[in-house]
This record gives structure tokens, sequence and C-alpha cells, in this order.
């Protein structure tokens, strides 16, 4: 197939489209840049040997992105990952979150509809559950519950726009798959996250503080319901993630789904410092800090439902994850800015 990959040079989506190529996919990448580096495209290029089409817009610009769809037609289907994902900073700018994620959402939706594209995967959060009130999470358990940022609330809005899209156009085939912590990097070191100023997620956190260039780690909240009092988290290995969205490409049927893509294994803020402390052969400080507003104590998925209709599951650990991710920090440690 023919896919664009609308943030396609972005963390998750630089790792998909090496994932699709080594599928046998051709991709095309649309991207504002926005949060990434046009570096990371020339490096899947390099991973993938062959040129990456790519339109460097915003996707809220109509006409800008059916222009570049008809110039490589046929495009048979899209993968859209472009969009915002801070929790804190939708936070401060709401409008901005709903803007760009909705806007870009109803401008592709509008593009395909026009060039007769009908398949569409959806990177959605397991954010959308709010608050677990049963553990592990699956695609039935509630969602929405005590919901209390932008950021997640957007993801919860697109997933119900592409189930009603869904209902109306027989023929369409929309899949949203809600990730759970998305975490290493490509085994190359080539291909990575790239956070711009501090990073708020924890491994790139920790990542920093063990290539020096943050003095420690907080911990937030130490007095949780867990086996050690600190968060419960299901980190997924980014690659595992990416062989997630060609699955749910090649095998959308008609009408609208969602999975989870998770491991289904809890971890402990402090077990993956320890795990990234064995792979980096680096001590990492840390302190315990109080509970960051907003955050659940446990969030891990049963991710039992892809198994079955999909045939796909997790291959990698979190130790691998941050073997992987310190490989990639300590090859480039300013990032694709270092390149
Ligand atoms: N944590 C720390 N210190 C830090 C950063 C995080 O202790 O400096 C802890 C958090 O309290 C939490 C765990 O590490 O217990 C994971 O936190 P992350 O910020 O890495 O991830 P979250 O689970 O908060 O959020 C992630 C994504 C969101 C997504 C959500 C879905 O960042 O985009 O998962 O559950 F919505």
């Amino acid at each position: 197939m023919r896919v664009l990959l609308t943030g396609g040079a972005g963390y998750i989506g630089a790792h998909t489209a090496i994932a699709l190529v080594e599928a046998g996919h051709e991709v095309l990448i649309a991207d504002d840049m926005s949060g990434t580096s046009p570096e990371a495209v020339r490096r899947i290029e390099r991973l993938t040997g062959g040129a990456v089409p790519t339109l460097a817009a915003d996707l809220r610009d109509e006409s800008a992105l059916r222009e570049f769809v008809r110039e490589h037609a046929p495009v048979h289907a899209v993968v859209h990952l472009a969009g915002l994902k801070a929790v804190g900073e939708s936070m401060a700018e709401p409008v901005r979150y709903y803007d760009v994620n909705l806007g870009t959402t109803i401008t592709l939706l509008k593009v395909m509809a026009s060039e007769g594209i009908r398949t569409l995967v959806f990177s959605s959060s397991a954010t959308v559950y709010g608050t677990p009130d049963e553990l592990p999470l699956t695609e039935q358990s509630p969602t929405g519950i005590d919901l209390a940022n932008p950021y997640g609330k957007t993801k919860r809005i697109i997933e119900e726009i592409l189930s009603d899209a869904a209902a109306a156009d027989p023929e369409l085939r929309a899949v949203s798959l809600r990730y759970f912590n998305p975490v290493g990097a490509h085994p190359s070191g080539l291909i990575g996250e790239d956070p711009h100023g501090i990073p708020n997620n924890l491994m790139p956190f920790v990542s920093r503080v063990a290539i020096g260039s943050l003095p420690s780690v907080s911990v937030f909240g130490d007095d949780y319901d867990t086996p050690d009092g600190t968060g419960l988290r299901d980190y997924i290995h980014v690659t595992d993630l990416a062989a997630g969205h060609v699955a749910a490409l090649e095998q959308a049927e008609p009408g609208y789904d969602v999975f989870n893509l998770g491991t289904g294994e809890p971890v402990s803020v402090l077990e993956l410092i320890a795990a990234f402390e064995r792979a980096s052969g680096r001590e990492i400080p840390r302190q315990i800090a109080p509970r960051r507003p907003g955050d659940v104590a446990a969030s891990y998925a049963d991710p039992s439902k892809a198994g079955e209709k999909l045939g796909w599951r997790t291959t990698l650990t979190i130790e691998e994850a941050c073997r992987d991710y310190w490989n990639w920090q300590s090859n480039n440690p300013k990032g694709y800015a270092g390149a």
C-alpha cells in the first residue's frame, strides 16, 4: 500500500515509517516539523534506503494536503499520528490543543473523502481511560473517568469522530490504537525520541540524567497503593508499537475498531530507573517528590484483543527498551540537533 503517514517525522512516526517500509509499503510523510527535525526524515531514508516524499506543512492547510496527496496518487491509506501531545501544556493552552488536534483530523478526513481514501489508523492514547476503575484496562473499560486534561479529551473526541464517520460510510475502515507508554528507540541508534527542552516523561528524563545534562530525577510520589509505592505504567518498546500500526493497517476491516497497544506488564518508576542504571552503567540520582497532579497510581493494558484479532504482540522488554534508548541518547547527546 502507499501510505500517508502524518506526524511521520516524530518519535513514533519515524519508527512507524521504517516498519511500514520493511513490511513492503510505500510511505509519504506529512509533518509540520514543530516537534521534530528534518534530520529525522534523512535518517529514515538512510535506514530504508530510499527517498521518502515529505510535505512539511501545517496539516490544517487543506489545499496543501490535498495537492500533496494528488501528486502522489493513488494513496491507499492514512496513518494519522500528527498532533500535540504534552498533558501539562494542554492544560495551559487548551484552545491550541483543540485547534491543532481536532483541526488536523477534520482536514485529513475531508481530504480522504475527496480523494477516495478509505482506510485510517489513528494514534489514540491510554489516557482516554482517565482514572482506571479496573486493571488491566481492556478496550471495554469505561473511558473519560475524571479525564481532566484537554490533550486526553482531544484523543477521546477524535475516537468519537472516527466512530461516527465509519457508521456513516460502510466502506470506511477506521482503527484507533490506544498507546500505553512508548519508550526505547530504533536499535540502530539513528532514530529516537528528541524532546525539546526539559522532558515531561520518565524515560527521556532519566536518560538526560544518565547523560549528565540534568542533575537528578524526581520520583513523583512514593505513597501510592502499589508494591513499592511509586506509579505503575505499561512501557512499550517503540518498535513493538510501530509493528502494531502495520498490523492494524493491513488487517483493518470496514467499520470502526479500537485496540490497546501495551505489554500488559506493569513497571514501577523505581524499577524503570533501576533498569536504566543497568543498561547505561551509570548511577541515576533521584529524590522522592510530591505526586504530580493528574497522575494515576497505575495504568496497564490487557493487550489480548490485538493478539487475537491482529496477531500482534510485544516482543521486547523494559531492559531492551532502556538499552536502545541509551544507545540512541549516547550516540546523539543533543538529539537530531547534534547531526
Ligand atoms: N514520573 C516521575 N518523574 C518524572 C516523570 C514521570 O516520577 O520526572 C512518573 C509519573 O509520575 C508516572 C510515570 O513516571 O508514574 C510515567 O510518567 P510519564 O510522564 O512518563 O507518562 P504518563 O503515564 O504520565 O503519560 C503518558 C504519556 C501521555 C499519555 C499517558 C497515557 O506521556 O501522553 O501516558 O496514560 F496520555
